[in-house]
């Protein structure tokens, strides 16, 4: 098994990206990273000063002030603002709106860039998101690019809701999930795209415990 290596998981909203992470950094005993976290972490910032909305200007001088870091428990990676653990609060459907907006804007980008880069450098990291394996982590030991069809992730995505008790509408979920997948793919800065070097896994049909099979035929000894 390897030592110090590292794992790039990307892809599109609700792919399966966290779940899939999650069970790989498990079955390594490594940490699993979630790098939207750090961006809805952002949002919710945002969001608690009424800056959703703001100039870049003024956005960028708020987060110069707030203090974003991952906190490492049981394998996996808190995120702390300003010192609290926001984690279990950052799932929402306006938090993730605000988090795919602001993702575009360089200053932020910038700001998680270093988070992520850090963690990632220590190695026995199984590390998701959209630029892992393009910006923050170029050498990882594999690279995954996931890819799901649209309709499954909504249908993923309406089941997550439902299992919180929050009612959804298929629809409305699969419009706004394309709409995501436009602005995350279309971006100047860091889009969303395969690596050259990034396998690529279409788990529409899959379980998570096949992924971890396949990535885990994949990883170099
Ligand atoms: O994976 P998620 O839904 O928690 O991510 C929230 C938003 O953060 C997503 O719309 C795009 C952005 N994001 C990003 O730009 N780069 C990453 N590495 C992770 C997330």
């Amino acid at each position: 098994m390897l030592n110090k290596g590292s794992i790039a998981i990307d892809g599109p909203s609700a792919s399966g990206k966290s779940s899939l992470a999650r069970a790989l950094a498990n079955k390594l005993q490594w940490v699993h990273a979630d790098t939207g976290a750090l961006y809805r972490a952002v949002a919710l910032s945002l969001i608690k000063a009424s800056l959703a909305e703001a100039t870049d200007n003024i956005l960028c001088k708020h987060i110069k002030d707030q203090t974003i870091s991952y906190n490492i428990r049981d394998n996996s990676t808190r995120v702390l603002l300003n010192g609290e653990d926001v984690t279990d609060i950052l799932r929402s459907e306006e938090i993730g709106r605000t988090a795919s907006r602001i993702s575009q804007i360089p200053c932020v980008r910038e700001y998680l860039f270093h988070i992520q880069r850090s963690l990632g450098e220590k190695g026995e990291v199984v590390m998701d998101g959209r630029d892992i394996g393009t910006v923050i982590l170029p050498d990882a030991s594999l690279k995954i690019f996931l890819h799901a069809d649209v309709r499954t992730r909504a249908l993923r995505r309406l089941s997550e809701l439902e299992q919180q008790g929050i009612p959804g509408n298929l629809r409305d979920i699969q419009n706004d999930l394309e709409e995501r997948d436009r602005r995350d793919r279309t971006r100047s800065l860091a889009p969303l795209i395969q690596a050259p070097d990034a396998l690529l896994l279409d788990n529409s049909h899959m379980t998570i415990e096949d992924s971890v099979k396949w990535i885990l035929q994949k990883l170099p000894n």
